[in-house]
Protein backbone atom coordinates (compact mmCIF):
# COMPACT_ATOMS: atom_id res chain seq x y z
CA UNK A 1 0.00 0.00 0.00
CA UNK A 2 1.47 3.18 -0.64
CA UNK A 3 1.16 5.81 1.98
CA UNK A 4 0.04 9.34 1.10
CA UNK A 5 1.38 11.82 3.52
CA UNK A 6 -1.08 13.80 5.53
CA UNK A 7 0.57 16.79 5.66
CA UNK A 8 3.65 18.89 4.86
CA UNK A 9 5.91 16.50 7.73
CA UNK A 10 9.43 18.48 6.34
CA UNK A 11 7.87 21.64 7.92
CA UNK A 12 7.98 20.19 10.79
CA UNK A 13 12.05 20.35 11.02
CA UNK A 14 12.41 24.05 11.44
CA UNK A 15 15.67 25.67 9.21
CA UNK A 16 18.59 25.93 12.01
CA UNK A 17 17.28 23.59 14.13
CA UNK A 18 18.77 20.67 12.87
CA UNK A 19 22.08 19.59 11.07
CA UNK A 20 22.64 16.51 8.76
CA UNK A 21 25.80 14.19 9.06
CA UNK A 22 27.36 12.73 5.75
CA UNK A 23 25.90 9.03 6.72
CA UNK A 24 22.25 10.60 6.58
CA UNK A 25 21.63 11.03 10.49
CA UNK A 26 19.58 14.17 11.37
CA UNK A 27 20.60 15.43 14.51
CA UNK A 28 18.72 17.10 16.71
CA UNK A 29 20.18 19.20 20.15
CA UNK A 30 16.29 19.05 21.47
CA UNK A 31 15.99 15.22 21.00
CA UNK A 32 19.26 15.36 23.47
CA UNK A 33 17.97 17.76 25.81
CA UNK A 34 14.50 15.91 26.21
CA UNK A 35 15.11 12.31 25.78
CA UNK A 36 16.19 11.27 29.84
CA UNK A 37 13.35 13.61 31.21
CA UNK A 38 10.96 11.23 29.40
CA UNK A 39 12.59 8.08 30.18
CA UNK A 40 12.36 9.25 33.62
CA UNK A 41 8.90 9.91 33.72
CA UNK A 42 7.93 6.75 31.52
CA UNK A 43 9.88 4.09 33.97
CA UNK A 44 7.71 3.50 36.70
CA UNK A 45 5.11 2.62 34.23
CA UNK A 46 7.36 0.29 31.96
CA UNK A 47 9.52 -0.90 34.41
CA UNK A 48 10.82 -4.06 32.70
CA UNK A 49 7.90 -4.32 30.21
CA UNK A 50 9.01 -6.93 27.23
CA UNK A 51 6.55 -7.00 24.32
CA UNK A 52 6.26 -4.89 21.17
CA UNK A 53 6.69 -1.03 21.06
CA UNK A 54 6.03 1.32 18.37
CA UNK A 55 6.99 4.85 17.82
CA UNK A 56 4.76 7.13 15.70
CA UNK A 57 6.36 9.90 14.09
CA UNK A 58 10.15 9.32 14.66
CA UNK A 59 11.26 12.35 13.04
CA UNK A 60 15.00 12.00 13.47
CA UNK A 61 14.99 8.50 14.80
CA UNK A 62 17.11 9.74 17.91
CA UNK A 63 14.55 9.34 20.42
CA UNK A 64 13.89 5.76 20.05
CA UNK A 65 17.43 5.22 20.43
CA UNK A 66 17.63 6.42 24.04
CA UNK A 67 14.87 4.56 24.56
CA UNK A 68 15.79 1.15 23.32
CA UNK A 69 18.77 1.53 25.63
CA UNK A 70 16.87 2.51 28.76
CA UNK A 71 14.06 -0.39 28.54
CA UNK A 72 16.01 -2.95 26.60
CA UNK A 73 13.31 -5.95 26.96
CA UNK A 74 10.91 -4.25 24.67
CA UNK A 75 11.38 -4.54 20.99
CA UNK A 76 11.14 -1.29 19.48
CA UNK A 77 9.66 -0.42 16.03
CA UNK A 78 10.18 3.03 14.40
CA UNK A 79 7.76 4.47 12.13
CA UNK A 80 7.56 7.63 9.64
CA UNK A 81 5.49 8.53 6.63
CA UNK A 82 8.26 10.89 5.27
CA UNK A 83 10.82 9.09 3.60
CA UNK A 84 13.71 11.59 4.21
CA UNK A 85 13.39 10.87 8.08
CA UNK A 86 13.04 7.36 7.54
CA UNK A 87 16.32 7.87 6.03
CA UNK A 88 17.50 9.54 9.03
CA UNK A 89 16.10 6.82 11.36
CA UNK A 90 17.63 3.54 9.61
CA UNK A 91 20.59 6.04 9.31
CA UNK A 92 20.97 6.37 13.40
CA UNK A 93 19.86 2.26 14.02
CA UNK A 94 23.07 1.86 11.77
CA UNK A 95 25.43 4.15 13.65
CA UNK A 96 24.14 2.92 16.92
CA UNK A 97 24.43 -0.70 15.80
CA UNK A 98 21.51 -1.09 17.26
CA UNK A 99 18.57 -3.23 18.53
CA UNK A 100 15.64 -1.13 16.88
CA UNK A 101 13.47 -3.05 14.10
CA UNK A 102 13.87 -0.84 10.65
CA UNK A 103 11.70 2.18 10.13
CA UNK A 104 8.57 1.41 8.71
CA UNK A 105 5.68 3.79 7.00
CA UNK A 106 2.76 4.63 9.02
CA UNK A 107 0.56 7.19 8.50
CA UNK A 108 -1.24 7.34 11.76
CA UNK A 109 -4.42 9.28 10.61
CA UNK A 110 -4.83 6.36 8.19
CA UNK A 111 -6.94 2.79 9.35
CA UNK A 112 -4.02 0.83 11.34
CA UNK A 113 -5.17 -2.40 11.24
CA UNK A 114 -4.76 -1.68 6.99
CA UNK A 115 -1.49 -0.99 7.17
CA UNK A 116 0.35 -4.18 6.28
CA UNK A 117 3.61 -3.48 8.05
CA UNK A 118 2.12 -3.09 11.34
CA UNK A 119 1.07 -6.78 10.97
CA UNK A 120 3.89 -8.25 12.10
CA UNK A 121 4.43 -6.01 15.32
CA UNK A 122 0.95 -6.35 16.79
CA UNK A 123 -0.54 -6.62 19.38
CA UNK A 124 1.94 -4.21 21.07
CA UNK A 125 2.76 -3.38 24.44
CA UNK A 126 3.39 0.11 23.80
CA UNK A 127 2.83 3.03 21.29
CA UNK A 128 4.75 6.40 22.09
CA UNK A 129 4.00 9.65 20.23
CA UNK A 130 6.69 12.95 20.64
CA UNK A 131 5.74 16.11 19.37
CA UNK A 132 3.38 14.92 16.30
CA UNK A 133 -0.10 15.88 17.48
CA UNK A 134 0.42 19.45 17.33
CA UNK A 135 2.21 19.65 14.11
CA UNK A 136 -0.90 17.81 12.11
CA UNK A 137 -3.84 17.31 11.55
CA UNK A 138 -6.54 16.57 14.68
CA UNK A 139 -7.11 13.38 12.14
CA UNK A 140 -3.65 12.34 13.60
CA UNK A 141 -4.31 12.17 17.32
CA UNK A 142 -7.43 10.65 16.35
CA UNK A 143 -5.99 8.39 14.39
CA UNK A 144 -3.52 7.41 17.15
CA UNK A 145 -5.98 6.82 19.74
CA UNK A 146 -7.94 4.43 17.43
CA UNK A 147 -5.06 2.68 15.74
CA UNK A 148 -3.99 1.98 20.12
CA UNK A 149 -7.86 0.96 20.82
CA UNK A 150 -7.06 -1.46 17.88
CA UNK A 151 -3.59 -2.70 18.31
CA UNK A 152 -2.31 -2.68 22.31
CA UNK A 153 -3.07 -5.45 24.33
CA UNK A 154 -4.77 -5.07 27.40
CA UNK A 155 -3.25 -3.18 29.54
CA UNK A 156 -0.84 -1.96 27.06
CA UNK A 157 0.10 2.28 27.14
CA UNK A 158 -0.26 4.60 24.82
CA UNK A 159 1.95 7.36 25.96
CA UNK A 160 1.64 11.12 23.88
CA UNK A 161 4.58 13.88 24.48
CA UNK A 162 4.42 17.48 24.09
CA UNK A 163 2.52 20.90 24.92
CA UNK A 164 -0.77 19.96 26.17
CA UNK A 165 -4.09 22.53 27.19
CA UNK A 166 -5.42 21.85 29.42
CA UNK A 167 -9.07 22.32 30.58
CA UNK A 168 -9.12 24.97 27.64
CA UNK A 169 -6.18 26.63 28.93
CA UNK A 170 -2.36 26.84 27.72
CA UNK A 171 -0.06 25.55 30.13
CA UNK A 172 2.53 28.79 30.11
CA UNK A 173 2.70 32.13 27.63
CA UNK A 174 5.27 30.63 25.84
CA UNK A 175 2.94 27.54 24.73
CA UNK A 176 0.04 30.22 23.98
CA UNK A 177 2.93 31.89 21.49
CA UNK A 178 3.82 28.63 19.84
CA UNK A 179 0.14 27.70 19.34
CA UNK A 180 -0.49 30.54 17.61
CA UNK A 181 2.62 30.50 15.80
CA UNK A 182 1.37 26.37 14.57
CA UNK A 183 -1.68 27.85 13.56
CA UNK A 184 -0.51 30.39 11.62
CA UNK A 185 1.72 28.07 9.67
CA UNK A 186 -1.27 25.56 8.89
CA UNK A 187 -4.70 26.02 10.84
CA UNK A 188 -5.22 22.56 11.06
CA UNK A 189 -1.84 22.03 12.99
CA UNK A 190 -2.32 23.48 17.05
CA UNK A 191 -1.65 22.48 20.44
CA UNK A 192 -4.21 19.77 21.60
CA UNK A 193 -6.60 19.64 25.21
CA UNK A 194 -6.00 16.81 27.08
CA UNK A 195 -9.66 16.16 28.30
CA UNK A 196 -9.94 16.01 24.21
CA UNK A 197 -7.98 13.27 24.10
CA UNK A 198 -9.22 11.36 27.20
CA UNK A 199 -12.66 11.72 25.57
CA UNK A 200 -10.78 10.01 22.40
CA UNK A 201 -9.54 7.89 24.56
CA UNK A 202 -12.42 6.68 26.44
CA UNK A 203 -14.42 5.98 23.08
CA UNK A 204 -11.54 3.77 21.97
CA UNK A 205 -11.22 1.50 24.83
CA UNK A 206 -8.50 3.09 26.81
CA UNK A 207 -8.36 5.28 29.84
CA UNK A 208 -6.44 8.11 31.28
CA UNK A 209 -3.85 6.79 33.90
CA UNK A 210 -1.28 10.03 34.02
CA UNK A 211 -0.70 13.28 33.45
CA UNK A 212 3.08 13.97 34.04
CA UNK A 213 5.17 17.50 34.66
CA UNK A 214 8.17 17.55 32.23
CA UNK A 215 10.56 20.69 31.97
CA UNK A 216 9.36 23.42 29.84
CA UNK A 217 5.78 23.47 30.46
CA UNK A 218 5.65 19.77 28.50
CA UNK A 219 3.44 16.95 29.91
CA UNK A 220 3.60 13.15 28.75
CA UNK A 221 -0.32 12.14 28.34
CA UNK A 222 -0.38 8.21 29.44
CA UNK A 223 -3.15 6.52 28.62
CA UNK A 224 -4.04 2.74 29.16
CA UNK A 225 -5.90 -0.01 27.10
CA UNK A 226 -8.63 -1.31 29.72
C1 LIG B 1 8.01 17.80 15.12
S1 LIG B 1 8.33 16.26 14.35
C2 LIG B 1 8.66 15.27 15.81
C3 LIG B 1 9.60 14.16 15.52
C4 LIG B 1 10.06 13.35 16.75
N1 LIG B 1 8.99 12.56 17.30
C5 LIG B 1 10.65 14.27 17.77
O1 LIG B 1 10.09 14.43 18.86
O2 LIG B 1 11.70 14.84 17.49
C6 LIG B 1 6.71 15.72 13.87
C7 LIG B 1 6.76 14.37 13.16
O3 LIG B 1 5.41 13.93 12.94
C8 LIG B 1 5.40 13.24 11.72
N2 LIG B 1 4.02 13.15 11.21
C9 LIG B 1 3.28 14.13 10.67
N3 LIG B 1 2.10 13.64 10.23
C10 LIG B 1 2.10 12.32 10.52
C11 LIG B 1 1.17 11.28 10.31
N4 LIG B 1 0.02 11.48 9.66
N5 LIG B 1 1.49 10.03 10.75
C12 LIG B 1 2.67 9.81 11.38
N6 LIG B 1 3.59 10.76 11.58
C13 LIG B 1 3.32 12.00 11.16
C14 LIG B 1 6.30 14.11 10.84
O4 LIG B 1 6.75 13.42 9.69
C15 LIG B 1 7.44 14.44 11.79
O5 LIG B 1 8.47 13.49 11.75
Amino acid sequence: MSVKPTTGHTAAFRPGAFHSEPDGRIFSKTVEKNANPVIDGLSPFLGDASGHALEIGSGTGQHIQHFARAFPNLTWTPSEPDATHRASIDAWRAHENSTTLPAITIDAALDWPGQPELQAITPLNLILSLNVIHISPFTVANGIINGAGKTLKPLGLLAFYGPFMENGQHTGDGNAMFDARLRADNPDWGIRDTADLADLGRAAGLKQIALLQMPSNNRILLLQKT
